[in-house]
């Protein structure tokens, strides 16, 4: 079966990847710097699929690892590329470590995976390109707004890149996929999102809040025009995601595609308040979540939620968990990794 090179493999969604790409049969072989997660992920990823992935500690900024690793590597047929730094707000801080973090290395797969016998190339990009939507549901012809930070930034330049190595490269093949908002965890509760320091996402701030390693929540402001005056999301499932990176995958291998570089939107299709999250939270953990209305945080979008027509027609793709799936998951993960630390 085909040789596949997940980057940030032992990450929240690349470890969710790995392991179905496994359960289809593929050989992966991941790379991570282990700068935002552990090699005990890799004894876990063994353990739900009982397949020992190829792994090699590789941070990707080191130009001569990187030829080195596809020297030894000629037989990859494709590569999921995770490895990227993803806090909002570090990346205002840290402009340049997020631009050579996301890019200086995006570049550098770039130049060895062109070089391929088989170019092919999934890129996680993100919802944060469309800022806020003039129109909901989102499509992927939405206009690109003016990203609202530097993170968001690399994930609209790192499109530009792969687009501008499509057009000189027929044989280059690239999928960019925009995640919406990637939650819950592989249901086993071996694996799932395990933020260093305070959560700056939502639900992994829900759960440490739950299991007693925060005091509140504070959910950001309830004026906004919603129904409820929470923000609106489209909250994936992490592993509904991990299967859309499975069968983009076998889109490239397949060479099914009419052009050689496409963008598809990763979501339900539904928008949830923060509110029904936590709501979702509350019904599926039996626990009542202490939370308080709080300020808006700067620079959040009022709602988003993507159109998936396109996943659905073209890649045949669609989510099929539920919110309180979701939930239900990320609060055993939560509940699994305390217990065992
Ligand atoms: C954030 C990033 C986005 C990134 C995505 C990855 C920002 C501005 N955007 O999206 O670029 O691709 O994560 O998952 O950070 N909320 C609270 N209280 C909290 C935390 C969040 O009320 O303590 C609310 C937020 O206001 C928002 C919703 O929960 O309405 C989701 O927030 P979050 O999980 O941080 O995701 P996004 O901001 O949508």
């Amino acid at each position: 079966m085909a040789k596949i090179l997940v980057t940030g493999g032992l990450g929240f969604i690349g470890s969710h990847t790995v392991v179905e790409l496994q359960n289809k049969g593929f050989e992966v072989v991941i790379i991570d710097d282990l700068s935002n997660s552990s090699l005990d992920i890799l004894d876990r990823i063994v353990s739900i699929t009982g397949i020992q992935p190829i792994f090699e500690k590789l941070d990707l900024k080191d130009k001569l690892g990187v030829q080195t690793f596809f020297q030894n590597h000629k037989d990859i047929k494709g590569v999921v590329h995770f490895a990227a730094s993803k806090a909002v707000g570090e990346s205002v801080n840290e402009p340049l470590m997020y631009y050579e973090n996301n890019l200086t290395t995006l570049v550098y797969m770039l130049q060895e995976v062109s070089q391929l016998e088989d170019s092919n190339f999934i890129f996680s990009s993100s919802c944060t390109v469309y800022g806020q939507a003039d129109t909901l549901p989102i499509t992927e012809s939405a206009p690109v707004k003016k990203a609202e930070s530097p993170y968001g930034n690399t994930k609209q330049i790192g499109e530009e890149i792969i687009t501008d190595v499509c057009k000189v490269n027929s044989d280059f093949n690239a999928i960019a996929l925009r995640y919406f908002n990637p939650i819950g965890a592989h249901k086993s509760a071996k694996i799932g999102e395990l933020p260093l320091g305070v959560p700056q996402n939502l639900v992994p701030f829900i759960t440490q809040t739950a299991i007693g390693l925060r005091e509140q929540l504070s959910v950001f402001g309830d004026d906004y025009p919603t129904t409820d005056g929470t923000c609106v999301r489209d909250y994936i499932h992490v592993v509904d995601l991990a299967k859309a990176h499975v069968v983009a995958l076998e889109r490239l291998l397949g060479a099914k595609n009419e052009s050689n570089y496409e963008t598809f939107n990763l979501g339900t299709g539904t928008g949830s308040s923060v509110l029904e999250v936590i709501q979702s939270f509350e019904r599926v953990s039996g626990t009542k979540l202490n939370y308080k209305i709080a300020n808006r945080r700067e620079g959040d979008v009022i709602a988003a939620y993507a159109d998936t027509k396109r996943a659905n027609e073209v890649l045949g793709w669609k989510s099929e968990l539920s919110l309180d799936d979701a939930m239900r998951t990320a609060w055993n993960w939560e509940q699994n990794i305390r217990k065992n630390s």
